[in-house]
């Protein structure tokens, strides 16, 4: 069976675009607030003072501090319909990968009753979220363009994944990507490129996904191996293409370990990608030795030791969740993957972190 996938239908590119938003808002304004969830990393900043905000719109700080919770969805939620913007005209999203995710989700549950917790699955979402909008600020993740929002539960961390999480229109305006600190720009662009590693390298591979991966990844070697004054235009497209590939195929074994590494130890996904996937050579061999060159020529260093201060516990439960990402393993090493990926060899890897 082929995935008739869906995908945002209207996405606006170029440098300067975010000026358009109030035009794109205007077509959509019908009475009701527009509720702009803000990275707060932007409070008092010039970026703030742009958001075409009019009277009765909701502009709302969110923390990105730790990658989003349900139970944060949730309070958010709540906080809208206390506030009288139970149903809004739209919900925008401005931030990174964290931001755009909580904008989706937020979105949803606007409009679907109960908890985020709820919907961590596949399809599980029955009615069309608010109107939203994805503007991102940091480049690589690909949540601009994915069907889910990846969320911490209690229980797992998980996705919302459905068609109606797909944005509605996407902003990607290069001049955002301005300021964003190194590191984060680094580890942010490295969750694009190892995307594209784990799709073409991947068993579910198709000329779908090929064609948009290998784009991608030669948009990341310029960006993070060569020089080049649109640099951030680059890794802009290079995030929507590795997103696109991995829509239509799966991402890897690295990102099968970096979820165990936020969910049990809070580590960011960017960053978490970085640790995992510097240890998979035997996975990605010229991935991994391509990665390193990408490190060395920007200076960068990641932590070690990480997973050293985890009880016996939680290094069990860690290798457990990210052994529950079949499909991930799957597309990494084949259908034969249970015999092929042992409990023992997961915790290899991650005492190697
Ligand atoms: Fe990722």
């Amino acid at each position: 069976m082929y995935r008739n996938f869906a995908i945002v239908p209207r996405i606006i590119f170029g440098r300067g675009c975010f000026n358009q938003l109030d035009d794109i808002l205007a077509d959509r304004r019908t009475g009701g607030a527009m509720v702009f969830l803000v990275d707060d990393v932007f409070e008092n900043t010039a970026l703030m003072k742009r958001v075409p905000a009019e009277k009765g719109d909701i502009v709302m700080p969110v923390n990105v501090d730790e990658e989003p919770k349900t139970a944060y969805i949730d309070e958010l939620v709540a906080r809208l319909q206390q506030g009288g913007a139970s149903t809004p005209d739209g919900v925008i999203g401005i931030g990174g990968g964290s931001t755009l995710d909580i904008a989706k989700a937020v979105s949803l549950l606007l409009t679907n009753p109960g908890s985020a917790t709820d919907y961590q699955g596949w399809d599980l979402i029955k009615s069309p979220g608010v109107y939203k909008v994805g503007i991102p600020t940091l480049a690589g993740t690909g949540a601009e363009i994915s069907r889910t929002t990846v969320l911490t539960g209690p229980e797992k961390k998980l996705g919302i994944n459905s068609d109606y999480t797909l944005y509605n229109q996407i902003v990607l305006d290069p001049e955002l990507l301005a300021g964003v600190p190194r590191d984060q720009w680094f580890y942010t662009g490295m969750d694009c490129y190892i995307h594209d590693v784990e799709s073409l390298n991947g068993t579910y591979i198709n000329e779908f996904s090929r064609a948009y991966g290998e784009k991608s990844l030669e948009l990341c070697r310029q960006v993070f191996l060569e020089d080049h004054d649109d640099s951030d235009d680059k890794l802009m497209m290079a995030s929507y293409f590795g997103g696109m590939s991995i829509a239509y195929s799966q991402v890897g074994a690295c990102h099968a370990l970096s979820y165990g590494l936020s969910f049990l130890l809070g580590i960011h996904h960017g960053i978490g990608c970085c640790i995992a996937f510097q240890q998979l050579d035997e996975f990605y061999h010229d991935g991994v030795a391509e990665f390193k060159e990408m490190m060395d020529r920007h200076g960068i260093t990641l932590p070690t030791g990480v997973t050293a201060s985890l009880s016996e516990a939680d290094m069990e439960k860690m290798i457990s969740v990210a052994l529950g990402l079949a499909p991930l393993w799957e597309n990494c090493l084949g259908p034969d993957w249970q015999r092929l990926m042992s409990r023992n060899r997961v915790r290899e890897l991650y005492e190697r972190m």
